[in-house]
């Protein structure tokens, strides 16, 4: 592993040119480079190089068994890669890229193992951050690029998060300021009848039944909460985006019964000696203050009416948990429709199915 990591700050929108050239100097020796996306941070390294593709894995502590996604500049760079092209993916493309959205197709050859851990398919994006798409595009080959987190934590949405996981473990970070979506790409598989949602993430399943018509998602999603099915996408059975502390999801019928069961479990867990924080909602957050609830954190995430918020904060919460040594985190439900599904789905993770009614 390297022992000393380049931290460059680059300019998000207009990228210089100097700091692109020695990024793409370290990808073509076989690298590894950090560099911001929409979603989230990526850690790249050339995606036709089985030995670098290797050192993502072991700078992140991530099983072998989890695929990676390959990340291209250009809409021709996906032909290598794949064994087809079907019109639905054309029209996705047309439509969403660049931007937060993964698809799964049938792999070629060009792709080496380690990329998509012996699976026969690959997956692939155009990110649409002005960093991310100079430096694939300056490196002239694809990239393949996991969230740059240590394995299990919350996929970093800013330099430093890089910084603090992956210090000393990889050759570069690019710090081009906050990822703008703050969660990952939605997954979609292509390879079969109905198109299928594996990961839910910044492009909307209804923004995707809007092209499509019906979209599935894996059964393996909804599954999670009762522990009966796996998910389809091998990544989903090891990500948790777990702090150290224990959260809570609070899930309310009506949004209004929130204040006083936190009330009651701030104040129990506080007599226990326990030091709580709570991740809360714009329309709550008054009544919270009229009730003089005092945890020892608590975040304002965003309107429950605009999930784009909350997404684009989620992350450095989970983060800002650590930071401040909690034992245990409440954290409200939002509505799962557009982004909130992504939002629920990798808060329900980061509660390990814990789920209080109230
Ligand atoms: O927004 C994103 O997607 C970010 C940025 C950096 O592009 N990347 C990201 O990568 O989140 P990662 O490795 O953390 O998550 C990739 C997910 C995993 O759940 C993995 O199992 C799944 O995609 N995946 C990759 N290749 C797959 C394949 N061939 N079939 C099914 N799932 C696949
Ligand atoms: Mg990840």
């Amino acid at each position: 592993m390297p022992k000393v990591t380049r931290y460059i700050k680059i300019h998000p929108r207009n990228p210089q040119e100097k700091y692109i050239q020695w990024a793409v100097q370290v990808l073509l020796a076989g690298g590894t480079v950090a560099f911001p996306t929409e979603t989230v941070y990526g850690l790249g390294a050339n995606a036709l190089d089985g030995a670098a593709v290797q050192k993502i894995f072991l700078a992140k502590g991530r099983p072998g068994d989890n695929p990676l996604i390959v990340h291209v500049a250009r809409r021709e760079e996906m032909d290598r890669l794949v064994t087809r092209v079907p019109a639905r993916a054309e029209r996705l493309i047309s439509l969403f890229w660049p931007g937060p959205l993964t698809l799964i197709l049938p792999r070629s050859r060009a792709v080496p193992d380690q990329v998509t851990a012996g699976l026969d398919t690959v997956a692939i994006r155009m990110p649409r951050q002005p960093v991310a798409l100079a430096l694939i595009r300056a490196a002239g080959i694809p990239v393949a690029a996991p969230s740059a987190n240590l394995s299990g934590k919350p996929s970093p949405t800013s330099g430093i998060h890089v910084l603090r996981d992956l210090s000393g473990r990889v050759d570069v970070v690019l710090d081009g300021g906050r990822a703008t979506v703050g969660l990952e790409s939605t997954v979609l598989d292509l390879t079969g009848d109905c198109p299928l949602i594996l990961r839910p993430g910044g492009v909307s399943r209804e923004d995707l039944e809007q092209v499509l018509g019906q979209v599935a998602l894996d059964p393996g999603l909804a599954g999670e909460e009762s522990g009966l099915l796996q998910p389809r996408s091998p990544g989903l059975k090891y990500t948790h985006y777990s702090p150290a502390a224990k959260v809570f999801v609070l899930r309310a019928g009506l949004p209004e019964r929130l204040p006083a069961a936190l009330a009651r479990l701030v104040g129990r867990a506080r007599a226990g000696g326990k030091r709580v924080g709570l991740l809360i909602t714009t329309e709550t957050a008054g009544e919270y203050c009229r009730q003089k609830i005092q945890p020892d954190y608590l975040e304002v995430l965003g309107s429950r009416g605009n999930p784009r918020q909350i997404a684009a904060c989620l992350f450095d919460a989970l983060r800002n948990c650590d930071r401040h040594h909690l034992d245990l985190v409440y954290a409200e439900s939002i509505p799962e429709k557009d982004i909130g599904l992504a939002v629920m789905n990798r808060l329900l993770k980061a509660a390990g199915y814990r789920v209080i009614r109230v």
